[in-house]
């Protein structure tokens, strides 16, 4: 019996983490879930959207699986998910897009991988006011952190028989802050002598993607430059309802997909939860569950590819309730 933290979310968050909750009972893994709330309710009724017990939880379980929180635009509260991120220090945020199959997108040989800096950049919350109309936000970016990403980045393509590592920067304009990224990222490679280091400006690099994405491996980036690449990757394999993610520190690590909440379709039970059930089958074999990852898999693959039952983003009519009694039927 593993103890793993589930924060369920907001918006379509309830949706898609009880169906993967049902699905991952149904193929024998067996989870005592502490299930912890956050979000703008959280705030309203403890006066806080992240509070401490959430944080203790994840750090007593060391593993846990998040489904997307609201962040009010504009104003209001802090993004949960980038405190998260923060206060666990998981400062690695993997991304993989892979083909999958029966879900049919412009390309069929997209399998790559995004490695984005979690905890620095823009996302620090440095911002300033200078006066009603002027404001700055500070892109922080140090050696310590730009380092430890990249040596996860090349470590990462050492153990998954990688052969590439592409660092991501916009040096040509921020030649300090990108510059220093790209610096440490130049010094790590030099530890990796069998996996092929490489550069590419981010404008560039994203006129690439959609032109023929099958010639990236790892792609390793500043926090900002992975938000919004890893989100076109998502649009490279099928969208945001297929794409996962996890968030990576020394100590503990948060599986969630890339996506958010998703606030358009809330309630209506037609959300996707394969993004989530992915980031669970991570989640399960970072367990040392491999046998039950591979059969969740299987189950998963073979529902996308008979087509019966998927939910409207992959052009189906299914219910999120109906995909998931789907997954579940075929985990025989
Ligand atoms: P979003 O990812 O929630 O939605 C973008 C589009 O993709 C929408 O049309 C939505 O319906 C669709 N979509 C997303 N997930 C889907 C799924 N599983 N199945 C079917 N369709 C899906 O992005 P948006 O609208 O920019 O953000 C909404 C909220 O989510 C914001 O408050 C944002 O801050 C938050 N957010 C939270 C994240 C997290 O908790 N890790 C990550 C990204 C955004």
């Amino acid at each position: 019996m593993y103890n793993v933290t589930l924060i369920n979310g907001d918006g379509i968050g309830p949706e898609i983490s009880d169906a993967v909750v049902k699905i991952l009972d149904a193929a024998g893994l067996k989870i005592n879930w502490d299930l912890q709330t956050a979000g703008a309710d959280v705030a309203e009724k403890e006066g806080a959207p992240l509070p401490g017990r959430v944080l203790d939880s994840i750090r007593k379980n060391k593993v846990a699986l998040k489904a997307p929180v609201t962040t009010p635009i504009g104003k209001g509260f802090r993004s949960v998910n980038v405190q998260l991120r923060r206060e666990l220090d998981l400062f690695a945020n993997l991304r993989p897009s892979k083909n999958l199959p029966g879900v049919k997108t412009p390309f069929n040989n997209v399998d790559l991988v995004v490695v984005r800096e979690n905890t620095e950049d823009l996302y620090a919350g440095i911002e300033n006011k200078i006066s009603d109309d002027r404001v700055e936000g500070i892109k922080l970016i140090t050696r310590e952190g730009s380092t430890r990403i990249c040596r996860w980045a090349f470590d990462y393509a050492v153990k998954n028989n990688r052969s590439e590592v592409c660092a991501v920067t916009k040096a040509n304009i921020c030649k300090l802050s990108d510059g220093l990224f790209l610096d440490c990222f130049r010094e790590v490679s030099k530890e990796y002598p069998d996996i092929a280091p490489r550069e590419i400006l981010v404008d560039n690099l994203c006129m690439q993607l959609v032109q023929n994405p099958s010639q990236f491996d790892v792609l390793v980036l500043p926090n900002l430059y992975g938000d919004i690449v890893s989100d076109l990757c998502a649009g490279l394999i099928g969208g945001l309802g297929v794409a996962q993610g996890a968030n990576i520190g020394l100590d503990c690590a948060v599986f969630e997909p890339v996506h958010g909440s998703a606030p358009d379709i809330k309630g209506k039970n037609i959300a996707n939860p394969t993004a989530l059930l992915l980031s669970a089958i991570e989640m399960t074999k970072h367990l040392g569950e491999f046998e039950i990852a591979k059969k969740l898999e299987d189950a998963l693959f073979k529902t996308l590819r008979d087509g019966r039952a998927l939910t409207k983003d992959l052009g189906g009519n299914a219910k999120t309730t109906e995909f998931r009694d789907e997954i579940i039927k075929n985990l025989g």
